[in-house]
């Protein structure tokens, strides 16, 4: 088994992969049908992977032969995040991802990794706890509707970030939660292919008390990344964005179950737990003390 980085002529078969991986796991070890049977929405998250960090895609491949797994990452000025990681079904159990993992871990070069993962998955949780990440926070995956009709009158502090925003931002967490990431807030407000939302509330003087944002790819809108100062403030900023851009729409978005507010008010929202997620880290794990969402687009925690 080789060891390379993606190729641009390798998306549509990493998509098919990331695809096929997913709808086998979920199939057999959960019997669901999450993924259906369209392997094209992973394609633009592939793209969009290698527009955000370029190179940064380690895929596993037999000579001459089909890919059997890929891992993305995604250095960062603290960290490095880590996914989405995946294996071809026919090579499950193998050590593909493994490899894969021990690849990014040298090229982190001694930084710490983190990352969130399906905590009702044991093969990653174990394929991660074996490698020695620790687990840090529960969260919760949750789907819900927002209203036609929005909810008019509340989330008005709530507004797009610019550009003049992102290092404040990226401040904000670190002052927070001990991790900065500005370009992804930087990526966000540039909005590559119009995928992104990126909002922000200010107190009275000026300074920031949270910012979120929402990724929109064909399969699925996603609250987060975002860091608040307290709940009261991500709630507010989830109920902003929510009826500013996503009226009607269906939603997703990861809560830290310790966030009792934020958890009770999606239950009151008609929100579903969808999944049970875990962030984990390797190395250093500063404490978590903002309200934080997280996102798979890209991996954050
Ligand atoms: C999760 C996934 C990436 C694992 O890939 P894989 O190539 O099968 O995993 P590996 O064979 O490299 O490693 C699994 C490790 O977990 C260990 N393991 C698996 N189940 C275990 C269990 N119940 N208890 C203890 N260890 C276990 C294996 O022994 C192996 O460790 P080792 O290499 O030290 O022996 C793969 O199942 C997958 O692609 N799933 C679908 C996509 C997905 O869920 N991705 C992860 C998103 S968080």
């Amino acid at each position: 088994m080789k060891l390379l980085r993606l190729q641009t002529h390798q998306y549509d078969d990493l998509a098919r992969l990331l695809h096929s991986s997913l709808d086998v796991w979920h199939r057999t070890r959960l019997n669901t049908d999450r993924f259906g049977s369209d392997w094209r929405p992973f394609r633009p998250m592939v793209e969009i992977y290698e527009a955000l960090d370029p190179g940064c895609c380690v895929v596993a491949m037999d000579d001459g032969g089909p890919l059997l797994g890929a891992a993305f990452f995604h250095p960062r000025e603290t960290h490095v995040g880590v996914g989405i990681v995946s294996v071809s079904p026919t090579a499950f159990g193998r050590g593909v991802a493994r490899a894969m993992m021990q690849e990014i871990i040298r090229a982190a070069a001694g930084m710490p990794l983190r990352l969130v993962s399906n905590a009702m998955n044991l093969d990653s949780f174990s394929l991660y706890t074996r490698l020695g990440f620790v687990p840090q926070m529960l969260l919760q995956s949750m789907t819900m509707q927002v209203p036609e009709e929005g909810w008019p009158g509340l989330g008005t502090r709530v507004r797009p970030a610019t550009a003049a925003d992102v290092g404040a931002i990226a401040d904000l967490e670190f002052r927070l939660n001990g991790i900065r990431k500005e370009k992804d807030y930087r990526f966000f407000v540039d909005n590559h292919a119009d995928f992104w939302r990126l909002a922000v509330i200010e107190k009275s003087d000026g300074q920031l008390a949270g910012f979120l944002a929402a990724s929109f790819l064909p399969a699925e809108i996603m609250l987060g990344q975002g860091v608040a100062e307290d709940e009261e403030t991500m709630r507010e900023l989830m109920v902003g964005l929510m009826d500013q851009s996503f009226r009607g729409k269906k939603v997703a978005f990861i809560l830290p179950s310790k966030a009792t507010l934020l958890v009770q008010q999606a239950y009151a929202w008609g929100g579903r737990n969808r999944e049970i997620n875990v962030l984990s880290v390797l190395g250093t794990a500063p404490p978590l003390t903002g309200v934080t969402l997280a996102t798979f687009l890209p991996e954050s925690g």
